[in-house]
């Protein structure tokens, strides 16, 4: 996700505005720590949901103080707890049922704030636009767990790579496509089944970044306008 912050987060954030964000998935604090500088400058506020962050959050929020929450759940207990939002980053676990439900909570929280946030997503793309991937296994119901294995994935290829590939240390779905499989696919199941009226942007490099957002005209031009002219 922190590949795309000068290019295309970052522009779209000084021309919104927010007051509140949420970051879903944190890791090593990379995105989150250029989050919260735009959240001290700006006087606003990030939740970081991440139930194992990698980074000093005590260093963090020594830095940050007031503008850092750090919130150690899963994102689809955490985002319930969270009372408003303006834009959420989403880089957690990249599986259909992760994604699908994390929309339906914010699609929830919306009919109390009466507005959609601006929703990023990282890998729209390959390899997870269109397979799943578990961080752990053990926190996705069984009817929605596709059989995986922690084996690497190749371009091009369904099945999961014998030796090699990339990501072979992570549970990958055994099988690429079909039904509620991937992170594109979750949002475009959201979209359909969803009765707002929303845009859906899509860049393909650095394995994809997905923009979702209320449909307004201006809002609409200008993170066109962004993603066009961010050449990625
Ligand atoms: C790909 S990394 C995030 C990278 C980070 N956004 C960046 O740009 O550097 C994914 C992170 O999501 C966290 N994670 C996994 N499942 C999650 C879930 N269900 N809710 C929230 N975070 C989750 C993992 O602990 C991991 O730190």
């Amino acid at each position: 996700m922190n590949r795309f912050w000068d290019k295309i987060i970052k522009p779209i954030l000084l021309k919104e505005q927010p007051k509140s964000i949420v970051e879903i998935g944190a890791d090593y604090g990379f995105n989150t720590v250029r989050i919260l500088e735009y959240c001290k400058w700006l006087h606003a506020k990030v939740y970081v949901v991440d139930p194992l962050p990698k980074f000093d959050v005590n260093a963090f929020q020594n830095l940050f103080g007031e503008h850092l929450e750090m919130v150690r759940l899963l994102s689809h207990d955490a985002l319930p707890k969270i009372p408003e939002y303006d834009v959420v980053l989403i880089d957690g676990d990249h599986n259909w049922y992760t994604v699908y439900f994390e929309l339906k909570a914010i699609e929830e929280r919306s009919k109390t704030t009466g507005k959609f946030p601006i929703v990023f997503f990282h890998d729209v793309d390959w390899p997870y636009g269109r397979r799943d991937m578990y961080y752990d296994p053990k926190q996705i119901p069984a009817e929605y767990l596709k059989p995986y294995a922690l084996k690497g994935m190749i371009p091009g290829q369904s099945e999961l790579s014998v030796e090699g590939g990339i990501n072979n240390n992570l549970y990958n779905a055994e099988y690429e496509n079909g039904p509620k499989n991937g992170v594109l696919t979750a949002i475009e199941d959201f979209l359909q089944d969803s009765s707002l009226d929303l845009s859906f942007q899509k860049v393909v490099s650095e394995n994809g970044l997905g923009v979702l957002y209320e449909n307004d005209p201006e809002k609409d031009k200008y993170i066109r306008y962004v993603i066009t002219s961010s050449g990625m």
